[in-house]
């Protein structure tokens, strides 16, 4: 469905002034852009009204005269006269007030939610003053916990529905509910079914009393001492926006902001509260050196030195190539461009990998035509090619969820196991793992399909087929729907619909928070910043910063085998852990003691980390400021709330000091001047100043230019800077009241690609304000020191080339693997977070019923498994999401001896096992 145009405006009266409103909004919200708040409880903008409360009653002129309205629930209309503040309004308004407050137990000295509770704040500024109320109140046990995360004080609720309306309508989990009568009425779940939404913590948020309440804040802080600023989610790629709040130097609380191209106010859990992993204390605090085989602390002089001993010695004794570098894609864009130019221009190698053999290649990521969130949720149809959505990118599937549910999307899925998004999907084509290719094939192609197409009968495709009929704008969601398979079937699937239907754009669908401004910013074989090849832009790259590699380096799986062979001499972990995270245990293990010399960078001591032979602490998000780029292509500033503990850098310093003690020199002081230099040279950042993207009208971010706009594909028009039609206002942070109307002011905030600036210009433009001692954009000189080569921007990666695959048939007695993440692992951040660690998923094999019948085996039972990596023991439970034939795996489940990477071959397409009684 397109995307509606803006709606009509009207104009009605409140208190006697006439104001523009638009047709179908509900009184309450045009009187709110119009400067008017009218009090209210159950409203909120992101959710249907419901009028329960009666808090926004105004006087609303009709043909009988003025009437009580609620102006929640009335939407406007031309010439509507009303009034908020009429002798009628103020004693309605006294009289909710005072039935609210009959019951409520005004506890607000030990309440949460005091100092920034609307029930107060509308009591105090609408209320009558006093009570005609004096009987006992009721009183119930407190607090119940609703969930591990939520806690509940029954008598503080006054029923306005917002949380069990959340829960049911925009969550789709219709969990709690309420239970009983009269003044008995209170908030529940339903018997044997606990509340475990994944976005529970937005019913806390949202709740205009202190009823409900989060375990990780309960008590930890109240309004007046917390300080807060505004960033960024990067705990998954979907780049969420946040306010970050403090207090003492703290995290206490992550609270969402309305972004309206992203995440319309919601966060997950996991985004909400794994900030306790921040203020773990056992994160990194000081370098560390091994001296005698044990790591110990030492100064940063120290640390830098021995680092640049091994990688030097490394890069002089057996050539660039013997270096490399994993990971990067938890870093900051700042701090990936400076590990890129470190890796690629000053220590000469291409070996880096931000993805460790779990995401996509770059060139599917990159190359292919992009969509935004709101282009897939506009589109006449979204096919999801990728991973659980509502496991690795909840907001994602919050959103596409929205757009089946309220305005009717088609979406076809192509997935090996039923997901959590299966019962919004049209059509689920439930394929066998790593066929995802011979599927898409049949889906596009013209001929009549096979009986079956990788494990999925003929009808399905034809039923599919029909749901993408007369679709002319098609989003794909692409990502690895398994680590247990290889990439290559989804990069031919990719392949195959952007062959056959050249109009279809793609919305990468990989976790890791900033893999895509990580890609675009160079840590990828083959690539340089600016998502540039090293082919096309080595020229421009060698003139900015004096070399850069000759070839095309290894991917992460390359990289280990190459280290685990002794080629790859020094290798450098940024903020990667192989161990835990590379689709082979195996291989990572025999990487780590293969290579001579290995340097982490990491803020908690992994399993990885502890084999390295110096250790150099990081600061984590809100610890540092940046930018982030989400899997939209959207850059967002992250912003810095507290100080990183111990000595701990930003990855950006440590590169530029690891640089000077290498002998070389980055040229850059401060994350700005980085910021600067990657506006400067990398064409997908041309225009994207410091002032633009600080512009309030770009607080949710910009999309970088994708592909077919690329600057150096078609060079703007003479005189067309781009940068003429936008603001130069500092953005301050948002208003963060929870009964605000968030989604009003970034209702017409919609993605703005960046308009090219030629490049060529700019730097000449730059010159000349060097020359004349001017400050550069954005209100401090650039110190890039750069003359515009002769040679032409680069273009940017496009295309993709289909590579083949011929997954292997399975046996009839062996099922096919596949493994993905939950929102919940046995990963850093969930396991250093109290409150979220005891969610993490168990690491039980889960079959389909007809798979344990024919073992003769019962839920919980332990099994053999069998494959061609290694024998283990696993407890296998029924699910029946998992279709026959295959077996479901979380990855890095909690608690196992074994885990999927250990049953995974990375040089296998794909992973078949076998199961087998224990004798
Ligand atoms: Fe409203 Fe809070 Fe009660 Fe839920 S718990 S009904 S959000 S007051
Ligand atoms: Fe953070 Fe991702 Fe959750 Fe959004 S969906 S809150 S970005 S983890
Ligand atoms: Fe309008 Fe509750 S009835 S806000």
């Amino acid at each position: 469905m397109p995307k509606p145009p803006p709606p009509e405006t009207v104009t009605i009266t409140i208190d006697g002034r006439q104001v523009p409103a638009l047709k179908g909004e509900m009184i309450i919200a045009a009187a709110e852009r119009a400067g008017v708040y009218i009090p209210r409880f159950c409203y909120h903008p992101r959710m249907k009204p419901v009028g329960m409360c009666r808090m926004c009653l105004v006087e609303l002129e009709g043909p009988r005269g003025p009437a009580l309205t609620p102006a929640c629930f009335v939407a406007v209309a031309d010439g509507q006269k009303m009034s908020t503040t009429s002798p009628g309004v103020k004693k309605a308004q006294d009289g909710v007030l005072e039935f609210l407050l009959v019951n409520h137990p005004l506890d607000c000295p030990v309440c949460d939610k005091g100092g920034e509770c609307p029930l107060q704040d509308q009591t105090l500024a609408y209320g009558p003053g006093e009570t005609r109320m004096v009987e006992e109140k009721r009183h119930w046990e407190k607090p119940i916990n609703l969930s591990e995360l939520v806690l509940l004080d029954r008598e503080r609720c006054i029923q306005c529905a917002r949380c069990t309306r959340f829960a049911a309508d925009v969550a789709g989990d219709a969990q709690i509910d309420f239970q009983s009568r009269g003044d008995k009425v209170e908030v529940a779940t339903f018997p044997n079914r606990p509340f475990t939404s994944y976005f529970s913590g937005n019913t806390v948020q949202i709740c205009p009393v202190g009823a409900l309440t989060a375990a990780p804040y309960r008590f930890r802080a109240r309004p007046w001492d917390i300080e807060q600023v505004e960033s960024t989610c990067t705990s998954c790629s979907v780049g969420c926006r946040v306010a970050v709040q403090s207090s003492s130097n703290m995290l206490t609380r992550y609270l969402g902001l309305d972004s309206e191209p992203v995440n319309h106010s919601w966060l997950c859990d996991k985004g909400r509260f794994d900030f306790e992993a921040v203020n773990s204390v056992e994160r990194i605090a000081h370098p560390l050196v091994r001296k005698n085989g044990e790591l110990v602390e030492a100064s940063w002089g120290e640390a830098l030195d021995a680092a640049a001993k091994g990688l030097g010695e490394a890069q002089d004794l057996h050539g660039a190539g013997s270096v490399a570098v994993l990971g990067g894609a938890r870093l900051a864009n700042e701090d990936a461009y400076a590990w890129a130019k470190l890796a690629k221009g000053v220590l000469g190698t291409d070996n880096v990998d931000c993805q460790l053999g779990d995401g996509l290649p770059a060139e599917a990521v990159l190359g292919l035509p992009r969509a935004t969130i709101d282009d897939a949720c506009y589109a006449d149809a979204v096919i999801l090619l990728g991973p659980d959505l509502k496991e690795e990118l909840p907001i994602l599937y919050l959103r596409l969820r929205e757009a089946v549910v309220d305005h009717g999307l088609k979406v076809v899925e192509l997935t090996p196991r039923l997901t959590g998004f299966t019962p919004y999907a049209t059509v689920t084509l439930p394929h066998l793992a790593g066929e995802s290719g011979a599927v898409m094939s049949a889906l596009v192609g013209d001929a009549a399909p096979a009986d079956m197409v990788g494990g999925v009968p003929a009808e399905y495709v034809v039923r599919a087929r029909e749901v993408l009929a007369g679709a002319d704008d098609i989003v794909v969601v692409l990502g690895r729907q398994s680590l247990a398979d290889g990439a290559d079937h989804i990069v031919a699937a990719a392949a195959a619909i952007h062959e056959a239907d050249g109009a279809v754009r793609f919305l990468p669908a990989l976790r890791r928070a900033n893999v895509m401004g990580a890609l675009d910013m160079g840590l990828a074989p083959g690539l340089l910043p600016g998502s540039v090849t090293l082919e096309d832009g080595g020229e421009w790259y060698t003139a900015a910063w004096g070399s850069v590699p000759a070839e095309r380096g290894l991917d992460a799986v390359g990289i280990c085998r190459e280290a685990a062979s002794g080629k790859v001499q020094a290798l450098v972990l940024l903020g990667a852990d192989p161990l835990a995270d590379l689709p082979d245990r195996e291989l990572a293990r025999r990487a780590l003691a293969g290579a001579g010399f290995v340097v982490a960078v990491d803020s908690f001591l992994t399993a990885s980390v502890e084999q390295a032979d110096v250790v150099l602490p990081a600061a984590m998000y809100s610890e540092r400021p940046g930018t982030t780029t989400n899997l939209e292509g959207r850059v967002t500033r992250l912003g810095q709330k507290i100080v990183p503990p111990g000595v701990a850098w930003p990855d950006w310093m440590i590169a530029v000091e690891l640089a000077v003690a290498l002998g070389a020199d980055l040229g850059v002081e401060t994350i700005e001047e980085l910021f600067d230099e990657i506006v400067l040279l990398a064409p997908s950042h041309a225009g994207l100043t410091r002032a633009v993207l600080d512009a309030r009208d770009h607080r949710d971010g910009l999309v970088v230019p994708r592909a077919p706009e690329m600057p150096g594909s078609s060079p703007p028009a003479s005189g067309d800077t781009g940068e003429t039609a936008l603001q130069d206002e500092t953005a301050g942070v948002r208003p963060l009241d929870p009964m605000s109307t968030p989604g009003v002011a970034a209702a017409e905030a919609h993605a703005v690609p960046v308009t090219a600036v030629a490049m060529d210009e700019r730097v000449a433009d730059r010159a000349g304000a060097d020359e004349a001692g001017e400050a550069g954009e954005g209100g401090s000189s650039t110190p890039v020191e750069w003359v515009a080569p002769a040679v032409r921007r680069p273009a940017v990666l496009s295309g993709l080339r289909a590579p083949a695959t011929h997954p292997p048939k399975p046996d009839g007695y062996s099922l096919r693997l596949v493994s993905a993440r939950m929102l919940y692992d046995g990963g850093t951040l969930v396991a250093h977070s109290p409150h979220l660690a005891g969610l993490a998923s168990s690491a039980s094999l889960r079959v389909h019923p007809t798979e344990l019948a024919r073992l003769g085996l019962s839920s919980g039972a332990s099994v053999r498994v069998i494959c061609a990596r290694t024998t283990t023991t696993m407890v296998v439970e029924v699910d029946r999401c998992v279709p026959t034939g295959a077996a479901f795996l979380p990855w890095n489940g909690a608690g196992a001896t074994a885990v999927a990477g250990d049953l995974i071959d990375a040089a296998s397409p794909v992973t078949d096992i076998r199961l087998e009684t224990l004798s």
